[in-house]
C-alpha cells in the first residue's frame, strides 16, 4: 500500500537535513520493497517568503491528505522582524493543533559511541534511555487569554488551562508506552502550586488502575529537573504538560551529546504524525554542509515505527545511525575528538550505504 508523507523541509539546515531523511527512506523502500510516495510543501519562513504566511492552506492541505509529515526546522534571523502573529514559528503551532497532534515523544538515548560528547560524566549517563511524553496542544502556550493589560501595557497575562479530557489522552498514551517499555512512568506535575497539576495528578491515578503494572510515581518539575542530571537512569517513561516538557526535554538533551541526535515524533490518536528533528533551524552554520543529519533520519526512524507500524524498517535506520557512528564517523557538533570528522552530505551517504 502506498504511504503518502509530507515533507516539509522550511528553513536554514531544515533542507539540508531533510535530504538526509529522504535519503534514507529511499534506501528503506528499495531494501524492504514498500512504495512511499513525497509531497513537499512550503512552511515557515520560505512559506512567509512565498505566501505572506508560515502555513499556506495548500501546505495544511498537502498534511491532511498524508500519512506521516516530516519536518525540518523553521525560523531564523532573517523572519525577526515579522509581526508576532505570522512569525515562522507560529507556523509549527498552527499544524499541531490543526492536526490535533497532542502527544509529543522525545526518546533520550545515551549512545555508547558519544558518552564523552556529553558534558555529564560517563558513569551518570551511560545506561540512560528514556522517553518523555509532552502533551503538546494545551497548557500555557495556547490558553487564552494571552495579552498585554494597562496603560502602559505594564501587565501580561498568560493562560494555563487545561481540560480533563487534554489531560486524559495523553496520560493514556504515556501509559500504553510504559506498559511496552520497562513498566516505570514519572509523572511530572507542580502540584503544591498549580490547580492544572493537581487534576493532573487525579487523572494519572484514575487512568493507572487500568494499568496495574505499571509503576508510577508523582514528581514534582523542580525536582524533576535536579533528577534528571543527578540520576537520569532510573527515568523510563516520563509524561507532563506541554511548558514543562519543553523544558525538560531540552535539558535531557544534554544526555545525548549534541542537539543533532535528538529526534520528536508528535501524534493523534489515529497514529497520524509529524517527525521532526528537536533542534532548529541553526542559521549559524546553515549552507555549510555542517549540520547533524541524524536527529532527522532518527525522527523518520519513528515515523516508520509509530504511523506506519514499521518496526524492522525503523531498527534498520537506528542500526545503521549506530553502524556509523561506531565507525568513528560524526560531524563537527559532536565533541569527539578522536575519529572522522565528516559533513552533513558524507553522514547521510554513509548511513546509507549502511542500510
Ligand atoms: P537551534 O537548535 O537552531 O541551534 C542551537 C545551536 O545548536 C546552534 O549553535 C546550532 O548550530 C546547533 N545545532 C542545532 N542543530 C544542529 C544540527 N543538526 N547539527 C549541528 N549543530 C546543530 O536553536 P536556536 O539557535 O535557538 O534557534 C535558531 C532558529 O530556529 C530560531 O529562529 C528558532 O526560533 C528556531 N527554532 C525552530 C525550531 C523548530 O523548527 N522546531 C526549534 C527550535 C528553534
Ligand atoms: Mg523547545
Amino acid at each position: 500500500m502506498v504511504k503518502r508523507i509530507a515533507v516539509l523541509p522550511g528553513d536554514g539546515i531544515g533542507r539540508e537535513v531533510m535530504d538526509g531523511a529522504v535519503r534514507v527512506l529511499k534506501a528503506v523502500s528499495d531494501c524492504f520493497g514498500h512504495d512511499f510516495k513525497y509531497t513537499e510543501g512550503l512552511i515557515g519562513g520560505a512559506a512567509i517568503d512565498a505566501a505572506g504566511t508560515p502555513l499556506p492552506k495548500a501546505t495544511l492541505d498537502v498534511c491532511k491528505e498524508s500519512d506521516a509529515i516530516l519536518l525540518g526546522a523553521v525560523g531564523g534571523p532573517k523572519w525577526a522582524d515579522v509581526s508576532p502573529n505570522i512569525r515562522p514559528e507560529k507556523g509549527l503551532l498552527a499544524i499541531r493543533k490543526a492536526l490535533g497532534l497532542f502527544a509529543n515523544l522525545r526518546p533520550v538515548t545515551a549512545y555508547s559511541q558519544l558518552i564523552n560528547a556529553s558534558p555529564l560524566k560517563k558513569e551518570i549517563i551511560e545506561n540512560v534511555d528514556l522517553l518523555i511524553v509532552r502533551e503538546l496542544t494545551g497548557g500555557i502556550y495556547f490558553g487564552e487569554p494571552s495579552e498585554r493589560r494597562g496603560k502602559n501595557k505594564e501587565i501580561a497575562v498568560d493562560t494555563l488551562l487545561y481540560d480533563k479530557e487534554e489531560v486524559h489522552r495523553i496520560v493514556e498514551k504515556a501509559f500504553q508506552f510504559a506498559q511496552a517499555r520497562s513498566k516505570k512512568l514519572t509523572s511530572v506535575d507542580k502540584a503544591n502550586v498549580l490547580e492544572s497539576s493537581r487534576m493532573w495528578r487525579e487523572v494519572v491515578d484514575a487512568v493507572s488502575a487500568g494499568y496495574p503494572d505499571v509503576k508510577v510515581e508523582h514528581m514534582l518539575v523542580d525536582s524533576a529537573a535536579m533528577k534528571l542530571i543527578q540520576s537520569p537512569e532510573d527515568f523510563d517513561v516520563i509524561v507532563t504538560e506541554n511548558m514543562f516538557g519543553d523544558i525538560l526535554s531540552d535539558e535531557a538533551s544534554i544526555i545525548a551529546g549534541s542537539l543533532g541526535m535528538l529526534p520528536s515524533a508528535s501524534l493523534r490518536s489515529d497514529n497520524v504524525g509529524l517527525y521532526e528533528p528537536v533542534h532548529g533551524s541553526a542559521p549559524d552554520i546553515a549552507g555549510e554542509n555542517k549540520a547533524n543529519p541524524l536527529a532527522m533520519m532518527l525522527s523518520a526512524a519513528m515515523m516508520l515505527r509509530h504511523s506506519f507500524q514499521m518496526e524492522k524498517e525503523a531498527l534498520a535506520v537506528e542500526n545503521a545511525v549506530s553502524a556509523v557512528l561506531n565507525e568513528g564517523c560524526h560531524t563537527a557538533d559532536l565533541n569527539i575528538p578522536s575519529g572522522h570528522c565528516v559533513g552533513t552530505d558524507e553522514m547521510i551517504q554513509k548511513v546509507v550505504e549502511h542500510i
